[in-house]
Parts: structure tokens; sequence; C-alpha cells
């Protein structure tokens, strides 16, 4: 029997929790995360850091000094890309230690070769599948889980599309607390469905989409007291948010003119978003990146909800897309995402099948890889260099959401051939041959191999 040893606790004083809707502070943390007034999503605000004079460790100067000096350190919270910012994260009670498993330090590469084929001259990727279990939302489960043992639940939970069910998996393992994971059957990869059981959770998948198990996860957690780890927990965009503060610390606090990110539930982006906002608050960046979305076009749920409303209801879609983490057609995210969108100037943009695949096939052969969901990225820069609103001269940063290895059977479908199964025009399919590298079976001869090599060197 799941028992509950504590509710919500007062919340610290260090920073509240804020309806992005009708702006009501909410008194503590209830299970469904939401506003009590009108039902709409929190977020975690610093009241203090505009109180003058401010205090002279929340100075820029002050702050990217500290942040500097813990990656000498050895000591847990500060080996943590996450942890290492926490003057920008709600705090602990004392005598909590935060769940880390020593995630972000994710790399910031440069990308040549896409960037010549986007036709831009600056491009980075923010590879956030080097995370612990090989996605972003390691960064925000570290605070999210801490602060679920805090409140003193036994049991978490989420709805996933399998990133967020393998990271809380793991977390609450390491945090000693048992997880219950709600999965759509059939439609999230075997990697992410192996991390899950070998953490430990409680698997169950349900015949129905992810939006399906959002809506069971509702009802259960108002049954049982169960902490809810979905997104929409206002503590997972805070740990989210490092990744920006994390690429630009790696830039030297230059400004890149573009963020891009993938658009599943829209929590990342929102999270990205904040991130940049708090930094330009607090006087550590002098302006803005835009921050702009791309989904994939049978699940673009944000770029319906811009184009035929402005922003203002959300247009849901039933989602279809091999780009299965991003699977989601209801997102809980979206009004965060549209002020983020309306705030850094960014905008949405989505993307075909065809068009995720070969972007994912050019990031693999930079020698960096991710799972389709991320390439979306890639995919929609080139379509916003096209329409002119990425200039060729300005510096982009896209943000790779997931590991190469999340999604092996599609890379080897699209290798082999298989992807697409004869739904090819002449054109695409001979835009995607040029990327596929399907295995060659040979006798083990010498003669073969080098047979092979010649053959590859012509094909040059
Ligand atoms: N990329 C990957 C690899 C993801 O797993 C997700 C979301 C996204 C992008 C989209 O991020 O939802 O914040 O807009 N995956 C969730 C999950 C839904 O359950 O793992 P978002």
């Amino acid at each position: 029997m799941i028992e509950q040893t504590a509710v919500a606790s007062k919340l610290e004083q260090t920073y509240q929790l804020r309806c992005v809707g009708c702006g009501q502070i909410a008194a503590d943390m209830r299970q469904n995360l939401r506003c009590l007034s009108c039902g709409e999503l929190l977020e975690v605000i610093f009241p203090a850091w505009n109180s003058a004079p401010r205090l002279p460790a929340m100075q820029p100067s002050a702050l990217k000094a500290t942040w500097k000096q813990r990656r000498g350190s050895t000591f847990p919270q500060d080996e943590s890309g996450v942890w290492r910012f926490r003057e920008l994260l709600p705090t602990l009670q004392p005598g909590f230690e935060p769940i880390t498993l020593r995630e972000g330090n994710t790399p910031l590469y440069e990308m040549p070769m896409c960037a010549r084929i986007a036709g831009i001259e600056k491009l980075f990727a923010k590879h956030q599948g080097m995370n612990p279990t090989g996605s972003f939302k390691d960064t925000g489960m570290t605070t999210a889980a801490s602060f679920a043992r805090q409140e003193g639940y036994r049991w978490v939970a989420c709805a996933s599309t399998g990133n967020t069910s393998a990271s809380m998996a793991a977390y609450a393992a390491r945090g000693g607390l048992r997880s219950l994971v709600l999965i759509p059957d059939g439609k999230i990869t075997w990697s992410k469905l192996s991390q899950s059981l070998d953490y430990g959770a409680l698997t169950c998948q349900l015949k129905t989409d992810f939006d399906g198990c959002m809506k069971v996860l509702n009802d259960v957690v108002r049954r049982m007291p169960i902490y809810m780890l979905n997104s929409m927990n206002p503590y997972r965009a805070e740990g989210q948010k490092t990744a920006a503060i994390e690429l630009l610390e790696k830039l030297d606090w230059q400004v890149p003119d573009h963020i891009i990110a993938p658009g599943g539930n829209l929590a990342n982006s929102s999270a990205i978003g904040k991130a940049v906002m708090e930094l330009h608050e607090l006087g550590i960046i002098p302006s803005l990146p835009k921050i702009s979305v791309i989904q994939a076009a049978g699940a673009n749920p944000l770029v319906r909800t811009m184009r035929e409303n402005g922003g203002k209801k959300l247009v849901p879609v039933q989602a279809e897309t091999m780009a299965s983490a991003i699977r989601i057609g209801n997102p809980a995210s979206w009004r965060k995402a549209v002020r983020i969108l309306e705030r850094t100037g960014g905008t949405v943009e989505d993307v075909t099948e065809k068009e995720i695949a070969l972007a994912k096939a050019e990031i693999g052969a930079e020698g960096i890889g991710c799972e389709p969901a991320s390439a979306v990225t890639f995919a929609g820069l080139k379509k916003l260099v096209k329409s002119g609103f990425v200039k060729k001269q300005e510096s982009v940063v896209l943000v790779l959401t997931g590991h190469v290895l999340k999604d092996a059977e599609y890379t080897l479908k699209f290798h082999r051939g298989d992807l697409f199964e004869g739904d090819l025009d002449q054109k695409e399919s001979a835009a995607l041959a040029r990327q596929q590298r399907a295995p060659i079976v040979l006798e083990a001869t010498t003669d073969a191999v080098l047979k092979a090599l010649e053959q590859a060197e012509k094909n040059l």
C-alpha cells in the first residue's frame, strides 16, 4: 500500500510558484501542479532578485566567478552541471541533498559541415543527449526528483514518450524513491523502454498514445499520493534552464543570434527561454537570442497555434511522426512556449519526415549524431535560412536533445533504405541515398575487404 508520509510543505523564502495564467502565487505545492484558481501551469519566480540593492553575490561578475571556480571542485553539487548554477535555482531545505548523477556539463560542438549545408557561417550544437541517461531530461529530473523527495513522497510518476521515463526511473532509484511509468504501447523505442526496466520502474504500457497516457496519469495522481514528474512540474524547468546557462558560459557570455529547439510538450524550449530572460534580467547577458521551436509536420500543434490564431488558443492535433519522442498533439506547456517566442522574437517551423531523416543523417555524418526528435532543429534551420529568418552571418545554436543510440532501429532502417518503403520521389531518393551507408556482408577474405575499400574510394 502506498503511504503518504508528508504532503505539501511551505515554500522556501527564496522563491515562489506563480501561475502563468492569472499570476496568482501558490501557497504550497499541490499534487496536480496547477493553479488552484484557474488551472494553468505554475512557474518558479525569484522575487528577491528585484530587491535593490542586489546582494553582492548576485552581481554578474561574482556569479560568473563562482560558477567558474566550481568547475575545479569535487563536491557533488559542483560536479553537477545543474547544481553548479544553484544561485539561479530554487533552494532545497537544510538537511536535503540533491539527487544527482552529475548531469549537465554537456558539450557545445561546432558543426562546420552542417553549417555549409545550411548556408550559414557559425553553427553549434549543444548536445543534451550527452547526459547520464542519454537525454536532456536529466537536467530537469535532478531538480524535480530532489523536491519530490523533500516533499516526502515515496512514489513518483510520469507519462512519457520514453526519455522522461528513463530519466525519472534513474533519478528515483538513486534517490530511494519508487517510480511509475506510463508509456504508449508500441510507440516508444526499445532502448528507452529497456532503460526504465533496468532502473527499476513499474512500467505500464497503455493501449493509447502519449496524450492518452497523460490523461490516465492526471487521474491516478488525484487518487493516490504520487508526485508527478512530467514537464509541467515547475521544478523540471529550473534544471533544464541550465542548458542555456552552460552554453552561454561556453561562449564566454557572447549571445548567439539564434537558439533552435525541438518542440514536443514544449517544456524545454520554455525552460531555455526562461533561462535567457533571467540571465538578461540579472545583467549577465546584454541581449536576448531569438528562440525558435521546430516540430514534426505530423505533430505540429504549436506551429498551427501560431499560424492559425497568433498563439491565443491551442490547436491540438492527432500526432503522427516517426520522431517518437515528440509525437505529442496536446502540449501542456504551449502557453509558456508562446510567451518565449513573443519575448525573444523567435519563430516556429515544421518539417517533414524526409527532412528529419536527412537532417539526422547529416548530423551523424558530422560525427555527432542524435535521435530523430533532435534532428528537427537542423531540418528547421535549413528552412529558416531559406526564408531569410536566419541570416548567413548570424550565429546559431541547435539544442540536440537525445543521444544517437536512443533510436538505433530508426538509424538502421534509414541506412538500409527501409525507412520510407517506396514512398519517395526520384529527387528525395537521391538526396537520402547520398547519406545512406548500409552495412555490407562479405566473405571473410582480405580481397573482399580491399575491393569494398576500392569501391568506397570511387564513390567519394
Ligand atoms: N527531444 C527529445 C529527445 C524528447 O524526448 C522530447 C520530449 C523533446 C525533444 C521535446 O521536448 O516536450 O520539452 O518540448 N520528450 C518527452 C518524454 C515528452 O516523455 O520523454 P519538450
